[in-house]
């Protein structure tokens, strides 16, 4: 079977589609063939070497870290799922590997896909929507008719956050490029082009400011947050502990975790309406060079996704 690896840190170059042995499963392990892989942020920053710090790694490293497929084998002891089942889901980015025709993930890193969208596209959400769950809800307390500011607001974590976050019953706003604006306003939120303004320029008094950007982006969002806010960040780097005191906020910096039950969250609210995802573009795995390169670029509405096979 197929899998894009790297052998070493580097850029795209260091990408290759490697043959590699068939998978088989051990104890509690599930075998799926892989449909369709969403891409992240956190594939070129690993490929790169920038999480190497926190995330050592042992090489050959298959990339990719969400995935939807059907479920080919299951190992000893393995009892939530069976053969055929569609299943979506993120590995432990340890060990990772989703941009491959085949992937053994461990049953606690997989539920039942959602039912109301295609295989393929249950592929884009695990990463996004769960990290944007425990952003606004598990570290920033968003509670109904709180205030919220979103940094990044079109792409895929803050897109979700958006919709959550109106589903919730708070008072959106976000950020995001002129092109953006209207695609903001359908998902919920109040825009902001942030080209034309620093953010406290068009709302104050925000509960929480959730950064999906950039320190910097964090940086000239303080402004905008009332005293005793909240300042969650999805990014890897906090603003500086003085701005917090001198603006009186809360700051919290966090990573997921493979998590059954937020999978199981998050698809039972994609299956009751609350959560869509709009997918930019779709490559084959010999493209998936471009499909990184594409990610880097910081520019993608919504989530570009890897497909491994046609179902
Ligand atoms: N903590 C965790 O466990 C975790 C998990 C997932 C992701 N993350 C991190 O969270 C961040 C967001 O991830 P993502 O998947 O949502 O990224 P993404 O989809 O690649 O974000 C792309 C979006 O960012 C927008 N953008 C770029 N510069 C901006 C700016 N200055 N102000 C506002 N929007 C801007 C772009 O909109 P325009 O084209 O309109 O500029 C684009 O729509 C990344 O740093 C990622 O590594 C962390």
């Amino acid at each position: 079977m197929k899998a894009a690896r790297i052998h070493r840190y580097g850029g795209n170059d260091e990408v290759v589609i490697d043959e590699v042995a068939e998978l088989q499963p051990g104890a509690g392990e599930v075998l799926v063939r892989v449909t369709a892989a969403g891409v992240n942020p956190v594939d070129w920053k690993i490929r790169s070497g920038y999480m190497s710090s926190v995330l050592p790694l042992a090489f050959p490293y298959t990339l990719g870290c969400e995935m939807s497929g059907s479920v080919m084998a299951i190992g000893e002891g393995v009892s939530e799922f069976q053969v055929g089942d569609i299943v979506y889901g993120y590995p432990n980015l340890m060990r990772s590997g989703c941009f491959a025709e085949r992937i053994l993930m461990l049953e606690s890193e997989l539920a039942l896909a959602p039912k109301s969208v295609s295989e393929a596209e249950a592929a884009a959400f695990p990463v996004a929507s769960i990290t944007a769950l425990d952003g606004l809800f598990t570290h920033g307390k968003l509670q109904a008719g709180e205030r919220v500011l979103i940094l990044g607001g079109s792409g895929g974590v803050g897109s979700a956050a958006i919709q959550l976050a109106r589903a919730e019953g708070a008072e959106v706003w976000a950020t995001a490029s002129a092109r953006n604006q209207d695609w903001l306003r359908e998902l919920g939120a109040t825009p902001i082009d942030y080209a034309l303004h620093k953010p406290a320029e068009i709302v104050r008094d925000v509960d929480l400011v959730f950064d999906c950007v950039s320190v910097q982006s964090g940086i000239e969002a303080l402004p905008s947050l009332k005293r005793g806010g909240r300042f969650v960040t999805s990014v890897f780097g906090l603003p500086p502990a003085e701005l917090f005191e001198q603006f009186g906020v809360r700051s919290a910096m966090y990573g997921i975790q493979p998590s059954v039950s937020r999978l199981r969250e998050i698809a039972s609210r994609i299956d009751a309406g609350q959560l869509r995802m709009s997918i930019e573009k779709e490559y084959e795995l010999s493209d998936v060079k471009q499909a990184l390169a594409a990610s880097e670029a910081g520019r993608t509405r919504g989530k570009l996704l890897v497909r491994l096979s046609s179902n």
